[in-house]
């Protein structure tokens, strides 16, 4: 039996939380016979992880910045993604395009009608019924306050360009994500991203079980 494709992205800033989930709802479609990609982005081709590291680490102008963020997810989509949903898996993403929105619109200022015209040059890809433009089928936004984050984060790790980012910054990311959840609602789930992680867990399965996709 053939089944569709399925494409979920994971959102939020950082210090957010998501990772770990991300991993635990992999094995739950696995549980269920599902085959699973489990990506990244920016990254997830050989390509797009040499750009991540450029990406993350040196600076840049914005524009530079949205540019190199969509070529890797151009060939993130077409040499994975793509791929993997005519096969008809489940294709798992820490991050996609709502980030882009989000951290170079929103945080550092890019404007957003030029994202948009780079999404949509980026992401159509051909369907059986001509070209669309490829979104997730779900994006679970892991919604916490930018102050909780940052303290999350503060001596976890040595923070990459955006981890070492103001509070501030990160209460822009967050406007650019419920910005882009105003604009295509039924494609988000918010998660409440504060709360303990067993709750954050079932959080995360309620949504992908609303969908019909999870028993
Ligand atoms: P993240 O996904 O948090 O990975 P890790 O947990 O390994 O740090 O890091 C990716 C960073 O890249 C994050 O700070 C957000 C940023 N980013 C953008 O600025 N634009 C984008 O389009 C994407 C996908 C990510």
């Amino acid at each position: 039996m053939s089944q569709r494709g399925l494409f979920i992205s994971f959102e939020g800033i950082d210090g957010a939380g998501k990772s770990t989930h991300l991993g635990a709802l992999a094995r739950a479609f696995e549980a269920q016979g599902r085959v699973v990609t489990l990506t990244r982005e920016p990254g997830g081709t050989p390509l797009a992880e040499k750009l991540r590291a450029i990406i993350l680490n040196d600076a840049m102008d914005a524009l530079t910045e949205a540019m190199l963020v969509f070529a890797a997810r151009r060939d993130h989509l077409q040499q994975l993604i793509e791929p993997a949903l005519a096969r008809g898996e489940v294709v798992i993403s820490d991050r996609f395009t709502d980030a882009t929105f989000a951290y170079q619109g929103s945080g550092r200022g890019y404007d957003w009608q030029t994202l948009l015209y780079l999404e949509r040059l980026v992401q159509t890809v051909q369907g059986l019924e001509g070209d669309f433009v490829r979104q997730p089928d779900l994006t679970l936004w892991f919604e916490l306050d930018p102050e909780i984050a940052a303290q999350r984060l503060a001596g976890a790790r040595v923070p990459d360009k955006f981890e070492s980012q103001s509070a501030a910054f990160f209460d822009r990311v967050s406007h650019g994500y419920a910005r882009r959840l105003q604009a295509d609602p039924s494609r988000f789930a918010r998660i409440a991203a504060d709360n303990p992680r067993e709750a954050v867990w079932l959080a995360v399965l309620q949504a992908v079980q609303q969908k019909g996709w999870l028993v």
